[in-house]
C-alpha cells in the first residue's frame, strides 16, 4: 500500500518484507530487511532476492543454511513458490494474484497510474530554454528546454505544480550597442525577415567598427542608459527587437511542442533589483572590494559574488537573485529548479550560497540541473554563421525522413503528414532524453528515427502494434477486474507495467527524465517479445485479460511518452 494511501498500489517488496520479518525478528529491523531485499536481472532467479550471505556474522552460521532455516520458518502462502539458491532467497509472486492486481489497477487508473500526491500541489518554478534575446539559440538552450518540459511533466506526475518560466537574457549593455548598430547600419525589413541573422550582423559589426571609433562605445552607453531611464524611443528598439526574436525562438517551441507558463526575463526584474540591493546592505553582505560591491563567499570555499560593478551596474547574478527573491516570494516554492549547462555549474553555486546567507527560505530547495553537449553528426548545432535555423533544419530533415520511411511501410496511412511530424521530432526528443543527463551526445540523425533499437519510434511503434491488436479485438471488452494471466511468457510484461510508479519517483529524484525514457524502452521490449511468441487474440478463457494487458501496455506507453514531451500516433 501507498505511504499515504491515496492509491492502492500493492508493494510486492514489503510482502517478501514482511513474510521475512517473523523469522528474524530479534535480529534485523523491518526496514532492514525491506532495503536488502534484491530485484534479480533474470527471472528465473525469482522475481525478488534476499541475500544472507551478510548475515553470517550474526547468525554465526553459513549463508547457505541460514537462508535453508529462514524458508522453513517463513510463511509461504503468498507466494507461488520460495526457494534456496546458495546464499540467496529467490521469492516467485503468484503470478496470477499479481496479474489481476496490476491490471485492475491500470485498467482503472489509466493514464493516471502511478500519479502520486508527493509534492502535495507544491510550486516548483522551473527556470528553463532561457536563450538570449538578438543571438542564436544555442544547443545548450535546447536540451534544457527538452530536459526542463519533460521534468515539469514528471513533476506534475509526483504532486506537484510546475512553473515553466523562460528567464530570457533580454538586458545588458549589449542592448545599448545594438540600438547604435541598429541605427547606423540597420533596416527594419531585414530584421522582419530574419532577426536574428541580422540583428547578429549589426552587433558583429559594431566590434569591428568600434576598435577604430571608440566614440561609438560612448553611444552604446548613452543608449543603455536611456533604455534604463525608460527613453521611449529606446524602450521601443529594445522591445521589437525583443518581440523579434521570440518570434524566431517560438517557430522551435512550437515544432517541438513546448510550451512555458511565463516569460519573465532579465529585463523583468529591472524595478526589483533595488529592494535585493537595499536588503543585501542591510544584512551586512555587501563588502567593497575595488570599488565594486560582493559577497564574500570563503566560507562556502568560493570566490566573491560580484554584485554591482563600480560603476553601479548591476550584473547577470544580481537579477539572479532579484528572481530567485522574487519566485520565493510569489510561489512560496516547494523547490527552485534552474535547467542550464553544466558550464554555469560554479555560478549556480555561488548563487545558492548569497541566497543562503540572505536566509531565503527557498535556497536550500535550489537545485542547478546541469546536462552536457550534444553535438548532431559531429557538428555543433549553433555555429552556422549565428543562425538558430540550423536545428530548425534537423527537425525539418528528421520529419522529412520520417514521412519517407512512413511512406514505404504504410503507404495507406491516413494523415501521413501529422505522423510524420510526430514521429520525426519524436525521434530527436527521445534520442536527447534517453540519455542520462550529464553525458555528451552525438546525435545521428538516421540512428534515432530506426523503428528497431532504442529510439523514439521504436517506443511508438510498439505502442501502435498495441493499438492495432484493439483495434483487431474491438468486438471484446477487455477484462479489468479479476483479469488473470497464467502465461508466462507475459510475467516481464505484467512485471514492467508494475515497476512504472517507482520509475515516476525515481526520475524526479534523479531530476532524470532519462529513467522514464530506458523504462519506456524496457517496456516496449518486453511487450514485442511477448507479442512474437503469444497468440493474443485467439479465443481462450485468458483473452480478456490479455486484451487487458494490451490496453495496459498501450496506455503506459503512451504516458511515459507524454512525460517525456512525445507523441504517440496511434497508428504508423
Ligand atoms: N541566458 C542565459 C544564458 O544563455 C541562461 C539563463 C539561465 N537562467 C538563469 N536564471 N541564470 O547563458
Amino acid at each position: 500500500m501507498d505511504k499515504d494511501g491515496s492509491f492502492v498500489i500493492m508493494d510486492y517488496k514489503q510482502l517478501v518484507a514482511d513474510a521475512l520479518a517473523p523469522t528474524m525478528a530479534d535480529t534485523l529491523s523491518a526496514d532492514d530487511i525491506y532495503k536488502k531485499i534484491e530485484r534479480p536481472k533474470d527471472s528465473s532467479m525469482g522475481d525478488y532476492a534476499f541475500p544472507t550471505f551478510t548475515l553470517a556474522k550474526t547468525f554465526r552460521k553459513a549463508p547457505q543454511q541460514i537462508a535453508t532455516d529462514l524458508v522453513e520458518q517463513l510463511d509461504q502462502s503468498k507466494f507461488e513458490k520460495v526457494q534456496v539458491a546458495g546464499p540467496y532467497i529467490n521469492f516467485f509472486l503468484d503470478k496470477a494474484a499479481f496479474s489481476a492486481d496490476i491490471l485492475a489497477q491500470v485498467s482503472a487508473q489509466g493514464a493516471d497510474f502511478g500519479q502520486n500526491e508527493n509534492g502535495k500541489g507544491g510550486n516548483v518554478p522551473i527556470d528553463m530554454s532561457s536563450p538570449n534575446i538578438a543571438k542564436p539559440i544555442s544547443m545548450g538552450h535546447l536540451r534544457s528546454t527538452v530536459i526542463g518540459n519533460s521534468i515539469a511533466e514528471i513533476l506534475k506526475k509526483n504532486g506537484y505544480n510546475p512553473i515553466k518560466d523562460n528567464h530570457l537574457g533580454d538586458w545588458g549593455t549589449q542592448f545599448g550597442k545594438l540600438i547604435v548598430a541598429y541605427l547606423k547600419w540597420g533596416n527594419e525589413d531585414d530584421v522582419k525577415k530574419d532577426p536574428i541573422t541580422n540583428l547578429v550582423k549589426y552587433y558583429v559589426k559594431f566590434h569591428q567598427e568600434d576598435k577604430e571609433h571608440p566614440e561609438l562605445d560612448d553611444e552604446a552607453r548613452e543608449w543603455f542608459k536611456k533604455l534604463e531611464d525608460g527613453d521611449a524611443e529606446a524602450h521601443r528598439l529594445w522591445s521589437w527587437f525583443r518581440d523579434e526574436s521570440l518570434k524566431a525562438f517560438n517557430q522551435i517551441y512550437d515544432k517541438l511542442g513546448v510550451t512555458f507558463d511565463t516569460y519573465n526575463g532579465e529585463a523583468f526584474y529591472n524595478d526589483k533589483m533595488q529592494a535585493v540591493i537595499d536588503e543585501l546592505k542591510e544584512k551586512g553582505l555587501l563588502k567593497e572590494s575595488q570599488g565594486a560591491q560582493v559577497v564574500d563567499l570563503s566560507k562556502y570555499d568560493l570566490n566573491p559574488a560580484l554584485i554591482l560593478k563600480s560603476d553601479g551596474a548591476s550584473l547577470y547574478i544580481t537579477r539572479d537573485i532579484a528572481t530567485a527573491v522574487y519566485r520565493d516570494k510569489t510561489y512560496h516554492p516547494a523547490m527552485n529548479l534552474y535547467v542550464v549547462g553544466s558550464e554555469q555549474m560554479y555560478y549556480f553555486q555561488q548563487l545558492k550560497a548569497v541566497l543562503t546567507e540572505m536566509g531565503l527560505a527557498s535556497a536550500k530547495d535550489l537545485h542547478h540541473i546541469p546536462f552536457g553537449l550534444i553535438t548532431v553528426d559531429g557538428k555543433k548545432l549553433s555555429t552556422r554563421s549565428g543562425r538558430i535555423i540550423l536545428l530548425d533544419e534537423v527537425l525539418d530533415d528528421s520529419i522529412a525522413m520520417a514521412k519517407k520511411q512512413i511512406a514505404e511501410k504504410n503507404p495507406d496511412l491516413p494523415n501521413k503528414d501529422e505522423v510524420a511530424k510526430q514521429v520525426g521530432v519524436g525521434a530527436i526528443i527521445f534520442g536527447d532524453l534517453k540519455n542520462e543527463r550529464m553525458n555528451s551526445i552525438d546525435f545521428n540523425l538516421a540512428d534515432q528515427l530506426k523503428f528497431e533499437g532504442e529510439t523514439g519510434p521504436y517506443v511508438q511503434y510498439a505502442r501502435a502494434r498495441a493499438e492495432s491488436i484493439l483495434r483487431k479485438a474491438a468486438d471484446v471488452t477487455p477484462a479489468g477486474e479479476n483479469a488473470t494471466i497464467n502465461d508466462p511468457e507475459a510475467w516481464e510484461t505484467v512485471k514492467t507495467l508494475a515497476d512504472f510508479p517507482a520509475i515516476v519517483e525515481e526520475a524526479l529524484a534523479d531530476f532524470e527524465p532519462s529513467d522514464i525514457a530506458k523504462y519506456s524502452i524496457r517496456l516496449a521490449k518486453a511487450f514485442n517479445k511477448y507479442y512474437a511468441h503469444s497468440k493474443i487474440l485467439a479465443d481462450d478463457a485468458e483473452k480478456p485479460a490479455r486484451l487487458a494487458l494490451v490496453k495496459s501496455v498501450s496506455t503506459i506507453l503512451k504516458e511515459s511518452l507524454r512525460l517525456l514531451g512525445v507523441q504517440a500516433p496511434d497508428e504508423m
